[in-house]
């Protein structure tokens, strides 16, 4: 037997730590939040999405009363910019998140808006991404959606290399 540790590194900042560009991704998500259509769990989730361009897109969840017809902010905004600018890579994500008119503590993706990162990541290259965890007072980073989905499923184990 042998044991293999999966790590992951978060960085933890406070808002005020965090680099100018970073700072307007974050405030780009928690706006993005605002506009959400969450009636059912009222959990209003926000994404902005920064690409090498520098141009930022943003989501937000759209739930349905047909509750998997719904789709996450991350989900929303990495398809958005994949459908819009196909060729541009993805450098980094925000996810900022309110309920009952207040930013949450913190937020952090689900496991299908990971995968979906992940793929996002290997589509252009493998370049690690910047993901930023936007709570109120801190923001975790983690760079690299890989490191947030270990041991994953990818194009690879379909025999797809790039
Ligand atoms: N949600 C997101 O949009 N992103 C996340 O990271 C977690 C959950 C949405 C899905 C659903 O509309 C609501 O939050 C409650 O789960």
């Amino acid at each position: 037997m042998k044991e293999i540790i999966v790590k992951t590194t978060v960085k933890v900042y406070s808002v005020a730590e965090l680099s100018e560009e970073f700072k307007e991704l974050a405030q780009a998500a928690l706006s993005a939040s605002t506009t959400a259509y969450a009636p059912y769990s009222k959990f209003h989730v926000g994404a902005a999405v920064r690409l090498e361009s520098g141009v930022i897109i943003t989501g937000n969840n759209q739930e349905n009363a047909a509750y998997p017809s719904g789709l996450c902010a991350e989900r929303v905004a990495l398809f958005y910019a994949g459908a819009t600018y196909p060729g541009v890579a993805v450098r980094a994500i925000a996810i900022a998140a309110q309920t009952g008119g207040r930013q949450v503590d913190m937020i952090t993706p689900c496991g299908a808006c990971r995968q979906v990162l992940l793929e996002t990541e290997s589509r252009y290259g493998g370049h690690p991404m910047d993901v930023l965890l936007c709570g109120t007072e801190q923001v975790y980073i983690i760079s690299g959606a890989a490191s947030l989905l270990p041991l994953s499923f990818s194009g690879s184990d379909l025999g797809v290399t790039d």
